[in-house]
């Protein structure tokens, strides 16, 4: 039933991408109370979302879960430039996104992409710790991620992280 719901709301942004589901994992998602994320303190993260520059993000026009991600990011703490645009493949193309990757919108920060759902807590400890690397993606749209709460429902998904080369590790699974 929240199948339906995800293709009205969604369908539009999925650009051919098949819906992930990559199974159920609820003990994965209870554990984020406490004061560190992946070995970077909440303080260093909140210090590095407010010093973080203006967030670039472009997506379908017709999108309702990256509206709602773009909500997730601004209660984080982030300033979005949002943009609307009809042709977000040639936008992940110019972003150098390897395709395998791709989800609904993309963000662009300096040298850096972050593609799909990503938690902005994860963002903020990628920009924390700086690394060499192109940026982040949340491949599909796992149900559960930010901008994608369908009751409770949580799927267990991966923050992938790729460099200018196309390679690809796991930056953080949720
Ligand atoms: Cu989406
Ligand atoms: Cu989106």
């Amino acid at each position: 039933m929240f199948d339906d719901m995800f293709r009205r709301v969604c369908a539009a942004a999925a650009l051919g991408a098949v819906l992930v589901t990559a199974g159920c994992a609820p003990e994965a998602a209870a554990e984020n109370g406490g004061a560190i994320s992946g070995g970077v303190a909440h303080a260093t993260l909140a210090a590095t979302i407010a010093d973080a520059p203006t967030i670039k993000v472009y997506k379908s026009p017709t999108c309702g879960c990256c509206a709602f991600w773009v909500d997730h990011m601004r209660e984080a703490g982030f300033v979005l430039d949002v943009e609307d645009t009809d042709d977000m493949i040639a936008v992940k193309l110019d972003a150098g996104l390897p395709l395998q990757l791709q989800s609904c919108h993309t963000a662009l920060v300096g040298d850096y992409v972050f593609e799909g759902h990503i938690p902005a807590e994860v963002i903020a400890r990628f920009l924390a710790e700086a690394p060499s690397a192109r940026g982040l993606a949340v491949p599909g749209m796992p149900v559960g991620s930010p901008g994608m709460e369908f009751g409770d429902r949580v799927d267990a998904y991966d923050v992938i992280q790729f460099d200018a080369q196309g390679n690809t590790s796991v930056y953080e699974s949720r």
